[in-house]
């Protein structure tokens, strides 16, 4: 208390002569209200004593502060009311301080409690890239049925690339690849034949060769990787995934190639989904097919329930990607005997899959990598 009073510098009225109280104003009173305020205000910050021992010394019956709001019984009738507004705004300013200072006391700042029975606030979560997500499921997909994702280099030998595929230097189909040529360190071997060239792999199909060098039979791969293209537009990107399967055992045959193919839509897409094949022409392949899926949105009858043609598909089915059976040439380039084993392969667009799973349509396939998390989101 002693702390108190000695902080407390005016004379407030407890120390006024009682005539003095009897004549005082009310703006008098305002006035006396509003620094003791500002002084108890010193005193609460000063910390000197706990927050229960200053709500008694400032609010108890003898202190400055009750013997002050008693005087408003002095005031004329007229004045009462607004001093009691101030009387009372001096009395919450003092008491809101004083419970801060108590709530510091306690570690809880600012007034602050804490609801341990509330819900909690789900802190933002990202999740994998559509693109991951979908290297992901389709391995896992083709992994039921004994395939084993392997890797192969994105930066290759144009050999591994196309002449290994059957598509000797100079060939014309060739063109269809627009690839990315790089050098490297130090001159091709002038006595080299096979590897005299190094392209950004544009296809995962020079995974095939590489897997028959392996020498381990039978094979079942699927290669997964990033394939580069010398072409930006709307419907291309110049990097893009593909994810590459093959097949090879003795007596493959395309009833094979389909049954994998309706397994693979049936699980990555859905039940209800089918496949077909389309004749179509690979160098590296001998029969070759495109692969059609049945379209998700109108179930292969090109028309919705309301008549309206499918926005999504034409006739009712998607293309997917291609297919084929192995060629002779390419086994042997593999260094596997055509005579006595075969196979199919076949090799489609990860982001191209990824969209018709999601019902999706994209008007820019270059849209998954421009990193706007509102697209990415959707997934
Ligand atoms: N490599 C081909 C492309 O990029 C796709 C392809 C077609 C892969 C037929 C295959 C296949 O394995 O058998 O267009």
């Amino acid at each position: 208390m002693g702390a108190l009073r000695e902080c407390i510098q005016t004379p407030y009225n407890n120390h006024m002569p009682k005539e003095e109280k009897q004549t005082m104003t009310g703006d008098q009173l305002i006035s006396l209200l509003l620094t003791l305020k500002e002084d108890l205000l010193l005193v609460i910050e000063k910390k000197d004593a706990t927050s229960d021992e200053l709500h008694v010394q400032i609010f108890g019956k003898d202190s400055e502060f009750t013997k002050l709001a008693s005087s408003i019984r002095f005031v004329k009738k007229e004045d009462k009311q607004r001093v009691g507004i101030v009387l009372n705004e001096v009395k919450e300013f003092l008491e809101r301080h004083i419970n801060e200072l108590s709530a510091h006391e306690t570690g809880m700042e600012n007034d602050t409690w804490i609801d341990v029975t509330a819900p909690g606030i789900r802190p933002p979560e990202g999740h994998l890239h559509i693109v991951t997500e979908a290297i992901e499921e389709i391995t896992q997909t083709f992994k039921k049925l004994g395939f084993t994702r392997v890797r192969h280099p994105e930066v290759d030998w144009d050999w591994y690339a196309f002449e290994a595929l059957n598509m000797p230097k100079n060939h014309p189909a060739r063109d269809e690849w627009e690839t990315f040529f790089i050098t490297y360190p130090g001159a091709p071997d002038p006595k080299e034949t096979k590897y005299t060239k190094i392209v950004l792999t544009p296809h995962t199909s020079n995974g095939q060769v590489r897997e028959m060098e392996k020498g381990i039979l039978p094979i079942r791969m699927i290669n997964i990787a990033k394939c580069y293209r010398r072409q930006i537009d709307v419907s291309h990107a110049p990097m893009f995934h593909q994810f590459e399967g093959l097949y090879i055992d003795k007596e493959v045959s395309i009833g094979h190639l389909k049954g994998v193919m309706d397994y693979f839509a049936a699980n990555f897409f859905g039940k209800d989904r089918k496949t077909r094949i389309r004749p179509f022409h690979f160098q590296f392949t001998e029969p070759s097919f495109e692969i059609d899926i049945s379209c998700g949105i109108c179930h292969g009858k090109a028309r919705l329930p309301d008549g309206q043609g499918c926005k999504l598909c034409k006739e009712g089915w998607l293309e997917l990607g291609g297919a084929g059976m192995v060629h002779p040439n390419v086994l042997r380039a593999g260094g596997i005997d055509p005579d006595q084993y075969n196979g199919f392969a076949f090799g489609w667009g990860v982001e191209r899959t990824a969209m018709m799973k999601a019902g999706t349509q994209l008007n820019d396939v270059r849209t998954p990598y421009e990193n706007d998390v509102r697209f990415l989101q959707q997934f």
